[in-house]
């Protein structure tokens, strides 16, 4: 993927969904592992497949649907990204952070990136919710390798506090009055698309992960680059690969997502009915 390419890229893809919805998305949401329930939930929906979207890629994984929302919840104006593009699927950093760019092109300054996690901290167990305090990218190639863009943020950007604190209390102060429990947590990003090993949940555990999972991170760091404000949330599918009784499988994720989306969609709703 030539670098010199990715402006064009981005304009060309924001130039497109400009053109298709009525008017300017205030909040992004990108939609993890069966996490796609929340769709249902958006009024005036205007649904663009990816595959019309110049430089999306078609959803190569289960439980991803792979079309763009615009829509409101509460009056708010969202674009909604049912599915999301994973490193492990073989797109560069680029690709997989096009989308985060794009949003930025479109003024959106907002950004609420969900996904399904492996539970390692002890309470979180599957069917819980995590609100993602911070992350662990070691594993993860770095999406503002390159060039800088200018455009976007500077070449050497600060990650304190990248999941922005008043973003974080608003979703606690939700999920209390709707008695959901939300754990804070550390999230560590893992390549995949194969599970981790018990010593590699051990190993990072020691290094202060709560839950485990193979996306959210790119997006975050790209959102953050462009200044924007992130929220994050797991939906715990698994104990993580050794903490639990059985082996990992992508269905076992997907059936526990689907049993509990509900706390979910009832919670991502809340928070964005509260937003401010
Ligand atoms: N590890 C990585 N990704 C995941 C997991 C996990 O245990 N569960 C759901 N996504």
């Amino acid at each position: 993927m030539p670098d010199t390419n990715i402006m064009t890229m981005i304009d060309e893809a924001a130039a497109f969904i400009r053109g298709r919805i009525e008017s300017a998305p205030e909040i992004a949401v990108i939609l993890g592992s069966g996490l796609g329930p929340l769709a249902k939930e958006i009024e005036g929906a205007c649904v663009i497949p990816y595959g019309e979207i110049p430089h999306f890629k078609a959803s190569t994984v289960a439980g991803h649907a792979g079309e763009l929302i615009a829509g409101t919840i509460g009056g708010r104006r969202l674009l909604v990204m049912n599915g999301r593009f994973h490193f492990y699927e073989g797109h560069p950093m680029e690709i997989v952070t096009l989308p985060v760019r794009v949003f930025a092109r479109l003024g959106i300054k907002d950004l609420i990136v969900t996904n399904a996690a492996g539970g390692i901290k002890d309470s979180l167990k599957p069917g819980t919710l995590m609100l993602i305090s911070d992350h662990l990218s070691f594993m993860c190639p770095s999406p503002l390798n390159g060039p800088n863009l200018d455009e976007f943020g500077p070449r050497f950007k600060d990650m304190t506090d990248i999941y922005t604190p008043a973003l974080r209390e608003l979703a606690h102060a939700a999920a209390d009055r709707l008695g959901i429990a939300l754990d804070d947590g550390v999230y560590c990003y893992f390549r995949g698309p194969q599970y981790e090993t018990p010593a590699e949940i051990r190993a990072v555990k020691l290094l202060g992960a709560d839950a485990a999972g193979m996306s959210t991170v790119p997006e975050a760091i790209t959102a953050r680059h462009c200044g924007m404000r992130i929220l994050g949330i797991s939906l715990i599918t698994n104990k993580a690969a050794g903490l639990g009784a059985s082996q990992l499988s992508h269905e076992e994720v997907g059936e526990t997502a689907r049993q509990s989306e509900q706390n979910f969609v009832k919670l991502v709703r809340n928070i964005i009915n509260d937003w401010n």
